[in-house]
């Protein structure tokens, strides 16, 4: 393609997308996916094609083949897993990142990309209110952040034997702390990190499903009576399933008396962390090791866009570097080489797509968004507990509002039954998007308010979809 030929597409593809938006601002679409496994592919060609095609040919197949498999998250009635905001501004900042098509090996292959990364994470670290002892990093997702975490902590508590022998060579098994509510990606990270299942200590949570910082301290003194050693706590802001605060002072007292790694996972609630009145849940957080916060969630950045901050990054650097000689330059001692502050070697200019949202949004702006979606799930929780047989399961700490409908007459098992079959119901009218999940053994549907289209108008139609969709068998 020469530039003159994308010239033309693109201007073609960004009308395309723009009229998507248009479409999905009406409600018109349904929200999931009309599709049944395998469908797409079956209307998929088996072969690439030997002669080129044409731009508008392939957008032709983008509206008839995959835009039934798409489940519109942008939708304004979207109220499913969390917001994932991909504001238009940050799409240019993604396309610009792509059209530039640079990588970042070292500072030298890529200084914009590297400058750009330290300025936006240095604007979001004030707009987070963290202090500034703390230095960031732009990973790919929370998973790949929280697996470099965990591998940090290894490394601190066995004085680097990654270096030489590995795990293989430590005197005693390692052992993770994270609460029952946690992601599942800190179990998967502390087993990739060689520390295995079965030295994942699951902490109890309290009644409102945050950690127990008690049980915690009883399950590191058992650990240590039977010669194991205590290495790392997974602290969360903003659980999956019901955006549960854990404790981050009591946890960071423990973690400081024990010598236990701190990492907090505030990949949802981290945005929110933006609104002073919201920073009470991150007190203690200027004691953590390591921070995550996805941009790429409700903030608006384009997904991929997970911020990752640390107290030591030299500690950092000495666990992930490396340094082949095709990769030095004569700048090295004077400059930040982002390679070494994460997994992958090449980096994409992930920065554009955030320093795009921050300019064409502001700040101000940001956070009048967040405080409406915060006020639009109160409102959701406030009107479906005033109604005949509607439970709201979890404290609403944020934009999600976690629910159960118990008719009278149903047992534990039932209502869960009915749980599941109206939500089914829900998703598959089209109507609304909204998640299942199971808490403390039972199932409950999550409200995710936080769409950026979505606005109370959409918040009271789901209400009603919710009244409707529960009447009927
Ligand atoms: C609390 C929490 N941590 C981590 C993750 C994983 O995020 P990512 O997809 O960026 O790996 C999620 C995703 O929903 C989450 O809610």
């Amino acid at each position: 393609m020469t530039p003159e030929e994308f010239r033309r597409a693109g201007h073609a593809l960004i009308e395309a997308i723009a009229a998507y938006r248009e479409e999905l601002g009406t409600g018109a679409l349904p929200v999931q996916a009309t599709v049944r496994p395998g469908e797409i592919r079956a209307r998929l060609p088996r072969e690439a094609p030997e002669q080129p095609e044409t731009a508008d040919a392939i957008w032709a197949d983008v509206e008839t083949v995959l835009k039934p498999g798409i489940t519109h998250w942008q939708h304004p009635s979207f109220f499913g897993y969390f917001p994932a905001n991909a504001a238009l501004g940050s799409v240019l900042g993604d396309l610009l990142s792509s059209g530039l098509g640079v990588i970042g090996l070292s500072w030298q292959s890529a200084p914009a990309l590297t400058e750009l990364e330290m300025t936006v994470l240095a604007w979001m670290q004030q707009l987070l209110g963290l202090d500034a002892a703390f230095s960031g990093v732009i990973q790919d997702t929370a998973s790949t952040a929280s697996l470099v975490a965990l591998l940090c902590a290894r490394e601190r508590t066995t004085d680097y034997l990654g270096a030489g022998g590995g795990l293989q060579t430590a005197p005693a098994p390692l052992v993770v702390y994270t609460s029952a509510q946690a992601h599942s990606s800190i179990e998967k990270a502390a087993v990739l990190a060689g520390f295995g299942r079965h030295h994942v200590r699951s902490v109890p949570t309290d009644g409102q499903f945050a950690l127990d910082p008690a049980a915690l301290a009883t399950l590191i003194a058992a650990d240590r009576r039977a010669g194991l050693v205590p290495c790392a706590v997974v602290a969360t802001t903003g659980t999956t399933a019901t955006t549960a605060m854990d404790p981050i002072a009591s946890i960071a007292d423990i973690a400081r008396r024990e010598r236990l790694w701190l990492h907090v996972d505030s990949a949802m609630a981290g945005a929110g962390m933006m609104l002073p009145e919201l920073r009470h849940h991150w007190a203690g957080i200027g004691q953590a090791d390591s921070i995550i916060v996805n941009a790429h969630k409700w903030l608006g950045a384009v997904f991929d866009c997970t911020l990752y901050y640390v107290r030591d990054p030299e500690h950092l650097v000495r666990v992930m570097s490396t340094n082949p000689s095709y990769l030095q330059s004569a700048v090295d001692g004077d400059v930040v080489n982002y390679r070494d502050w994460g997994v992958p070697l090449g980096r994409r200019f992930r920065a554009l797509k955030l320093w795009y949202l921050l300019r064409l949004e502001g700040a101000e702006r940001l956070r009048a968004r967040l405080r409406r979606d915060l006020a639009n799930a109160q409102w959701l929780a406030r009107t479906l507990a005033a109604l005949p047989h509607w439970e709201i399961v979890a404290p609403v700490a944020l934009q999600t509002v976690c629910v159960r409908h118990a008719p009278p007459g149903l047992d534990a098992a039932e209502v869960d039954a009915h749980t599941q079959a109206w939500a089914a119901r829900l998703n598959a009218s089209g109507a609304a998007y909204v998640t299942p999940a199971r808490v403390d053994g039972r199932w409950m549907v999550r409200l995710s308010v936080g769409a950026e289209l979505t606005e109370r108008v959409h918040v009271e139609a789901l209400v009603a979809s919710l009244t409707d969709v529960t009447r009927r068998p």
